[in-house]
């Protein structure tokens, strides 16, 4: 859809008068377009980390940060987690629109024609130290892709982005289930193909021909709701550095690769993890939370509570309202992670409470109960990020598609140069 052009915002600067246009888009939301400011003014603007910048327009995901509200291609997150599927939410966010049955149809065959790897490509695990990161071999293994199987970028298109993209997103979960059996030194377990996708990725992850792995329908459910909830984010640090290297006709593979780099540092997906390893923190420390909370707090110490905060989200982040309810669910079952979440609730109930963080708006996020129902589901915590990766992966591939799509520009941000002025070269004999 279009942005609606309507009111000028008027800048004066020098003395001078400038109209510049003001965009509407389809939310009612605004912004100032800035696109000839420098070539009128010779100034540009300066915002760090981008918190008031728009790098771009597009269709694909709404956040009312305010408000609370997710949704992808328009359909609200509450409702795909009830009555989607992880396959029909990736077919939703690549095509904006919802499958028929015989577009899911030609959809799933396609996942399942493309979930094996390319049998050279096993060998590059053996390269890995046992004990790799499973992010690590993630993000190797899909610029990896880019020598075994066709490229699609933005000029080429040899073959059409939606055939590489069952390709990714099929095969990024292989790759991933090969990583976690790497760390374990088992067996791999190839994809099988009566099985849909969540079923394979469980059946892979935990089968091996001593632990006959039972496939609980209640557990395949919980996956394709984890995975739907990570699915798309808009213009997120990852999302915007898959479109930057996409934007330099950098091919897919490539791109999707720098969004995994990106994805893995702590303030992003790699929170979940974090996540857990604070809660356990905590719990091997007695369970005191307010210790944590006061750390927090002290400007003097560069510790934060991870799975808290957002850049868009100043009240409850939907998401992780779906996630607290899953917990409580499943942990019912899994006495096991009851100690972790028990602590989870008091943390959240004071943090809540405390005018620290009332007053910066600081709500759970996506990735504060997230690790609990991987942990529940028997993932390892340094997968959760893999996970993360896996779900957000078709809101990637949309987003690049959207780009690559459009008369898009190479993204090259502008500076202040705030370094030293004109200095002479002094030969290193006349140096002091
Ligand atoms: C994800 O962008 C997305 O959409 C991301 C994501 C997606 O789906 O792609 O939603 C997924 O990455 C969720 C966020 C996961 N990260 C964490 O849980 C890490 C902990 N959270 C923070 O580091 C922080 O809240 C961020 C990184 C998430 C957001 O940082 P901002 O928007 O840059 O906010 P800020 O650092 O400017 O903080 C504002 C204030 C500061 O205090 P003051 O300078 O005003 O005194 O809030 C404080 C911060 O110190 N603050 C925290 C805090 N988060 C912010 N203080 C303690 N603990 C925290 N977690």
């Amino acid at each position: 859809m279009t942005i609606t052009k309507g009111k000028k915002a008027k800048l004066t600067l020098d003395g001078q008068e400038l109209d510049l246009d003001v965009v509407v888009g389809s939310e009612g939301e605004h912004g100032i377009d800035i696109s000839k400011l420098r070539a009128k003014t010779g100034y540009i603007t300066l915002d760090e980390g981008y918190g008031n910048t728009g790098s771009c327009t597009s269709d694909i995901t709404f956040i009312n940060g305010e408000e609370g509200i997710l949704r992808y291609r328009g359909y609200r997150i509450e409702d795909l987690c009830e009555q989607s599927s992880f396959t029909e939410a990736c077919y939703l966010l690549l095509h904006d629109r919802l499958p028929s049955s015989e577009q899911m149809k030609t959809f799933s065959r396609l996942l399942n024609q493309h979930s094996l790897l390319h049998e050279d490509m096993r060998h590059l695990f053996s390269a890995f130290p046992h004990d790799a990161h499973p992010m690590n071999i993630l993000g190797t293994m899909v610029n990896a892709m880019s020598s075994f199987y066709p490229n699609v970028d933005s000029l080429s298109m040899r073959e059409s982005i939606d055939l590489t993209a069952a390709r990714l997103i099929s095969k990024i979960r292989t790759i991933a289930c090969y990583a976690h059996k790497k760390n374990t030194g088992d067996p791999i377990v190839y994809p099988q193909k009566d099985y849909n996708y969540c079923e394979n990725f469980l059946n892979m992850m935990f089968w091996s021909p001593v632990n006959n792995y039972e496939l609980k329908p209640d557990r395949v459910r919980a996956l394709n709701t984890l995975l739907i909830l990570h699915a798309d984010h808009e213009q997120n640090c990852s999302t915007s550095t898959v479109r930057l290297v996409g934007s330099s006709q950098a091919n897919l593979y490539a791109s999707i690769s720098a969004g995994i780099s990106a994805l893995w540092g702590p303030l992003h997906g790699g929170a979940n993890q974090a996540v857990l390893d604070m809660l356990n923190a905590i719990q091997t420390e007695g369970g005191d939370i307010q210790r944590f909370i006061d750390r927090a707090k002290d400007k003097t110490d560069n510790f934060r509570l991870s799975g808290f905060g957002h850049r868009v989200y100043k009240n409850y982040d939907p998401r992780a309202t779906i996630l607290k309810k899953m917990c409580m669910n499943i942990l019912e079952e899994e006495a096991a992670q009851q100690p972790l979440l028990d602590i989870a609730l008091r943390l959240e109930a004071a943090v809540l409470k405390d005018e620290y963080f009332v007053s910066r708006k600081l709500y759970p996020n996506v990735d504060f109960y997230s690790g609990l129902v991987y942990m529940a589901l028997g993932f390892p915590t340094n997968m959760f990020t893999v996970l993360f990766t896996i779900g957000r992966l078709p809101g990637w591939i949309a987003h690049w598609k959207e780009m690559v799509q459009a008369p898009a520009k190479i993204g090259r941000p502008r500076q202040i140069y705030t370094g030293k002025q004109e200095q002479q070269y002094i030969k290193i004999e006349d140096r002091g």
